[in-house]
């Protein structure tokens, strides 16, 4: 991921576009593709991927802000993503998302509480992933111990 002044950004992100254009279909593939570069897809970025396509900005927004892949906005330094599938949901999962949203700011600065449905650990529930590690049998205590190296 490369963190890059505005117009460097924008210079980029219109490169980026550029070599999908030929494409059918470009606009998911430049998004992706500016992900994976610069982590997420900032508003400079929809104006000029609408740009380079020919699309309108709304056009671009639109699928931006469909699709939970497509950040807007930088990501944290630290992510936990817990499972609030039915099996997890069975071993109190819906608490412990509940709980870690509400005290995020203990297990590290910067970090994101988000949710997924199901990790296929479903008998190990309650499951989530740490910086995208998997782990099961997670609670309050598990996830303080866990992330004690992000404080
Ligand atoms: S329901 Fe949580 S891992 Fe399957």
């Amino acid at each position: 991921m490369t963190t890059a002044p505005t117009t460097d950004r924008v210079t980029l992100v219109r490169a980026i576009a550029a070599q999908h254009l030929t494409e059918r279909g470009p606009l998911m593939p430049v998004l992706h593709a500016v992900m994976d570069e610069l982590g997420h897809v900032a508003r400079e970025d929809v104006e000029a991927i609408a740009d380079v396509l020919n699309l309108s900005v709304a056009e671009v927004h639109g699928v931006v802000s469909f699709y939970h892949d497509f950040r807007t906005e930088p990501p944290a330094a630290h992510t936990v993503a817990l499972c609030r599938g039915e099996a997890c949901q069975s071993v109190g999962a819906e608490a412990l998302y509940d709980e870690t949203r509400a005290r995020a700011g203990s297990l590290a600065a910067d970090v994101e509480v988000t949710e997924v449905f199901c990790l296929g650990n479903c008998a190990l529930g309650p499951s989530g992933t740490l910086d995208g590690r998997l782990h099961g049998r997670l609670s309050t205590e598990r996830l303080e111990a866990l992330t004690e190296g992000w404080r």
